[in-house]
């Protein structure tokens, strides 16, 4: 389950009301091309991507264990807590079919924040590519979504995630006790971004 920010911001019922709504009508095509929001036709394909260990074991709120059945739920439930504005599970698909990656963003519109979680395939990995893309990605949530703060986590031995997240120049605040689904405890290294300092940032 993902946790909301350390950060409590005060938000109106204005600003809730206009995040869900952001969350229900993003377009996709905005962040990039292949990109789809997950459903019931792509549970044999995510299963296909999250079968691999390199893709999901450094992922604490995957669903555990994994099968095509934990898959689908999960899916379900991504599709059920989008209708009411709070996420998106996407899907980064090539021309074939085949999923390439996936990120699922939590939104909390009371509180005005979001966190960003995802793998790509094995393939894919160690080239810059989860960099250049978490940023882009970091990016379009603080334009499209309209949140106000973004949080991030990583286990303690991810050295990848810790070395992409510094490098976006978000702020280390501590430690936190992310719960996988099964009630396991994962400690995860927590940082946080506000839309203020990634736009100053990106000046
Ligand atoms: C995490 C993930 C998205 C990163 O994407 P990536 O394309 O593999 O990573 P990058 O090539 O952009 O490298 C990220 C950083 O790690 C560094 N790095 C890459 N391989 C490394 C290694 N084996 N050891 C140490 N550092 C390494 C890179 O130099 C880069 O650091 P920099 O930004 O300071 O240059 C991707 O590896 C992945 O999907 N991993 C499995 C799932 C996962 O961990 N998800 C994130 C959960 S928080």
């Amino acid at each position: 389950m993902a946790s909301p920010p350390k950060t409590v911001l005060t938000v109106s019922p204005e600003e809730e009301r206009a995040i869900r709504d952001a969350v229900r009508g993003a377009d996709l095509a905005t962040l990039g091309p292949g990109r789809v929001l997950a459903s019931q036709a792509h549970v044999a394909g995510v299963f296909d991507l999250l079968a691999d260990p390199a893709v999901s074991e450094p992922i604490y709120a995957l669903p555990r264990p994994l099968t095509e059945a934990s898959v689908a739920a999960w899916i379900a439930e991504a599709e059920a807590l989008h209708a009411r504005g709070e996420v998106l599970l996407i899907l980064n698909t090539v021309a074939d079919g085949t999923i390439m990656g996936y990120s699922r963003i939590s939104v909390w519109p009371d509180r005005s924040a979001a966190e960003l979680g995802g793998a790509l395939r094995a393939s894919l990995q160690n080239s810059g590519a989860g960099g250049a893309g978490a940023a882009h990605t970091i990016g379009w949530i603080f334009e499209t979504l309209k949140v106000r703060l973004i949080c991030l986590t990583a286990a303690l031995d991810n050295v990848r995630s810790a070395k992409l997240i510094d490098r976006m120049g978000f702020v280390r605040m501590g430690e936190r006790e992310s719960i996988r689904p099964d009630g396991s405890v994962r400690r995860s290294l927590y940082w946080e971004m506000t839309r203020e300092a990634w736009v100053e940032r990106s000046r």
